[in-house]
Order: C-alpha cells, then structure tokens, then sequence
C-alpha cells in the first residue's frame, strides 16, 4: 500500500472528500498558484494532463507543479490506453502520471472506467449480452484495484445521459447499454467499490451547464438517474460536470445552476467540476478579445458553482493553451489555435486565471 504524501492526504482528507477545513497549508509548494487559492475556501484545482505533456514538455510540467493540487489524465486510464488487447493491462502511461502525483504530493483522478468511446477494437467486436458484466468488472476490479489509494476521485461512467436515444431513464445508445441495459451502472459502480473502497466514486457527463432547454432537460434526467441509482443501493458519491463551456453563449443562468446544485446535493452527494475549458470558436480572432470573454464566462460559471457547499473542486481539461483538445474536436473556421484555459501557449497567466482566483476568493469558503 502507497501512503498518500502529506499534501495529498490533508487535501484528500478534506476538499477531495468534502470533511472538514484545512486550517494550515502555508507550508505547501506552489504557494501562489490556483490550487492554493482554491484551498482557501476549502477547495482544490487540478488540470488533466495529455501523457505526451508529462514524458516531454518540462516548462509545462513545472507550471502543472505550480498550479494543482489534482491531476487526472486525457486518455491514460481509459480502456484504449490500458487495454490494447483482451488479455493484458498497459498501466505505463497511467503509472507515469500516478508517480508524477506523489512525487508533487498532488491528488490523482481517474478518468474513466465506462465510457461509449475511446474503446479497443476487439471489446467492440466481442461485447456480447452473455460476456458484457464479466468483462466490464473483470476491468474495473483490475484497475481500480491496481490505482487503489493511488487514485483518489474515479469518473466511474462517464457521459451516460443522452435523452434523444430514447433509451430508460435517457440513457446514452451505448455498447454497454445495448449489451446490459441500464444495469451497466449498477454493476461499475459496484465493482469499482469493491476494488478501492475509499476512492469517491463519481457519475461524470457533460450538457449540464446553460440556461436552454437541452441542457434542462439533461439536468432532469441526471436527477432522476441519480436519485434511481441511490435508491437501489448503488454506491454512486458525486456527480462529475464537465463544464466544457462556450464563451459565445449567453444563456448561462446562475440561478438554474444554484438549484441544480442544491438537487445534487439534497441527494447526499458531491459535486465536482471535472473538465472546465471555455471554447472560442466563435469569437473573432483578436486574443485580447476572446481572452476577455472566456474569463467572464468561467467567472460567471464558478460564481453560481462555486456558492454551494457541495463542490470540492475545479479541474480543467488542461492547464495551458499549448494544448487543448478543443483544436482537434472543434476548430476555428480561421485555424487559429483555441484559448480556453489559463495559462496561454506561453505558460502565462490569462485573464481566466485572474477570474478563476477571483471566483475562489469571493466564494462562501466550505464547512
Ligand atoms: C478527450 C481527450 O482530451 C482527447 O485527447 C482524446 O482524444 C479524446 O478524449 N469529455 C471527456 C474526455 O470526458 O474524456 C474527453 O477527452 C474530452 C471530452
């Protein structure tokens, strides 16, 4: 067993799992960074990090040390990175990362253990309703198990919700869905709490953020699904929003998400921000103006967040504009690279980071 490192084990003890107040951690690296900021009030801030960055990008990594108290990884837990072939586990990349962590007393979070994509050729091939539960926990006990007390958060299943599948409960048309029906959840979330009971075990998606009907309707149906899931006994602990956010939007409304939040936590559970990135795709080219609007809009977002008591923390889907996977899934028309996170591609410090410092401050600190 790995002890979790001083740092991580206070932050662990508190923002990860949401007891009690730090009361001293000006000892800590990375005095000035977001992360410490966050702590003031109770809180974390990590980033995901692509594995590429960690083997080559040196400059980056010491602002990674700098900023976070948390890392998770783009791709290195999930199925594609550890499973190449049925018969064997690649944990390289997910190892690296994990040792990276303790080395900088930082927490880890695992992303993700069940997901429609980023899946190997030949689960795809061979997932039948006969071998689809063996082989989902057969996975999970063997991951979370080799991450235990490594990891500290997991994204047990991640973007499960699509009402327009018409599926129960609305439900994602997935592999897993087709192959086990709703019950793909019951079984992950069991597994991964037999394998690492202490790890929150955390129900992470997307589309849960603007004012409009869509995402209303997501946050319906994430209630619902959670509130099923608590009420058949399945060992889910927080939801994961991914808060990948478009600075074009007007529709943020601070009010549905302060009350999205209070229905999470009137369930009994957590709430973490697990991916935050404010896409520019649809602004005009100038930087200064794009950086402008994406720290209003991430400022205008944690605000409403960041006032209940049950969000532990804030990841982004990386740190600095350098990389971003924004670039690959959705482009700018002109080709310029996108600036949705905050540090820019030169590792300094953007007006979104200023926001993000702001928010923290002028949030109620947690219990
Ligand atoms: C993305 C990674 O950033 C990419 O590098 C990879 O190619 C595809 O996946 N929501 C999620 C993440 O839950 O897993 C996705 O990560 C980004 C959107």
């Amino acid at each position: 067993m790995t002890p979790l490192p001083r740092r991580a084990a206070l932050l662990g003890a508190a923002s990860m799992m949401g007891a009690a107040t730090i009361s001293d951690h000006g000892d800590l690296p990375g005095g000035s960074g977001l992360n410490e900021r966050a702590m003031r009030g109770n809180r974390f801030y990590g980033a995901a990090i692509d594995h590429r960055i960690l083997a080559a990008d040196r400059p980056y990594m010491a602002q990674v040390v700098r900023e976070c108290g948390a890392v998770t990884a783009e791709a290195a837990f999930k199925w594609g990175a550890i499973r190449p072939k049925p018969g064997s586990f690649d944990f390289e990349h997910a190892d690296k990362l994990m040792a990276f962590a303790a080395r900088h007393a930082m927490m880890v979070r695992g992303h993700t253990l069940l997901w429609h994509e980023d899946n190997p050729a030949w689960l795809v091939d061979t997932l039948t309703p006969a071998n689809a539960e063996c082989l989902l926990v057969a996975h999970i006990r063997t991951v979370a198990g080799h991450c235990r007390n490594r990891v500290v958060h997991w994204d047990v299943a991640n973007e499960v919700l699509r009402p327009e599948d018409g599926k129960p409960f609305g439900l994602r048309d997935t592999l897993w869905t087709r192959a086990m029906g709703p019950e793909c959840l019951d079984a992950a979330f069991h597994a991964c709490a037999a394998a690492d009971p202490t790890a929150l075990r955390c129900l992470n998606d997307y589309g849960l953020d603007y004012g409009w009907d869509g995402d209303e309707r997501k946050r319906e149906a994430m209630l619902a699904l959670l509130a099923r899931l608590r009420a058949r006994g399945v060992p889910v602990q927080a939801l994961g929003t991914q808060a990948h956010l478009d600075a074009a939007i007007p529709a943020l409304s601070q009010a549905k998400l302060a009350r999205f939040c209070a229905d999470v936590a009137s369930l009994g559970l957590k709430i973490v921000i697990t991916e935050l990135d404010v896409r520019d795709n649809q602004l005009p080219a100038d930087p200064a103006v794009r950086d402008a609007a994406v720290a209003s809009h991430a400022r205008a977002y944690l605000d409403a967040m960041l006032d209940s008591p049950a969000v532990l923390g804030v990841l982004s889907w990386g740190l600095s504009d350098r990389r971003t996977w924004l670039n690959d899934a959705l482009p700018r028309d002109d080709k310029l690279p996108q600036r949705p996170l905050p540090l820019d591609d030169q590792l300094r410090r953007k007006p979104m980071w200023q926001a993000m410092v702001d928010a923290f401050a002028a949030a109620p600190p947690r219990a």
